[in-house]
């Protein structure tokens, strides 16, 4: 049976490092693997990822776009790969939206429920892996990044919103979230991580 997915966690919080990682894990188990990537994943998915994240924009349009970009992204990539048994790993789905433009811009979470339910019915992750550090240690990580998109210029309460909304999602559905403490060694997550893709 295959499995979808998700990594999650706020800009710098090193998700990007260790996503490596979880496919050479599972491709050692003789599992297929596809990564991909929110906002993006398709031709037209990334063509909205640019608008995303350096066009101004009002956070609602922000919100459907992310979702437009989602929709083509289900049917496309993500839902023929798990038809053909392949593993979906995806940096970042639709908790990114709940934690950025709810959490982050103070777009009604409701609204974005009623979107999830449109565009997803009730096709949710199998797994979400969420990076969890403090902002302090995500921003510094963040500082030395060359030409900072529209979401990385924000400031850290912007980052400390997220962070905090990420953790209440993790709490509301523990069955398929794992925190991993991205402020250990790498060492020390990797460790984790071989933990998590075992216990698969
Ligand atoms: P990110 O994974 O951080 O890309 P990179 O590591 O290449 O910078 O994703 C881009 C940004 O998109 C990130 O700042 C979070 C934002 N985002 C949302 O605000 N809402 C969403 O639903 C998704 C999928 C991403």
């Amino acid at each position: 049976m295959s499995k979808f997915i998700t990594l999650e966690g706020v800009d710098g919080a090193g998700k990007s490092t260790h996503i490596p990682t979880i496919a050479n894990l599972l491709r050692a188990q003789g599992k297929e693997v596809l990564v991909t990537r929110e906002p993006g994943g398709t031709p037209l998915g990334e063509k909205l990822r640019a608008l995303l994240l350096h066009e101004a924009m009002h956070p609602e349009t922000e919100t459907m776009l992310m979702f437009a970009a989602r929709r083509e992204h289900l049917e496309q990539v993500i839902k023929p790969a798990l038809a053909r048994g392949v593993y979906v790993l995806s940096d970042r789905f639709t908790d990114a939206t709940f934690a950025y433009q709810c959490g982050g811009r103070g777009v009604s979470a409701d609204k974005v429920r009623q979107l999830e339910t449109w565009v997803q019915d009730s096709f949710q992750p199998d797994l979400t892996l969420l990076f969890d550090v403090p902002i302090a240690v995500s921003t510094q990580r963040l500082a030395g990044a060359r030409d900072p998109d529209r979401f990385e210029r924000e400031n850290g309460e912007f980052f400390e919103r997220i962070r905090q909304a990420y953790l209440a999602r993790a709490t509301d559905f523990p069955q398929r979230f794992r925190i991993i403490d991205s402020g250990k060694t790498l060492k020390e997550i990797t460790k984790k991580l071989e933990e998590i893709v075992l216990s698969i």
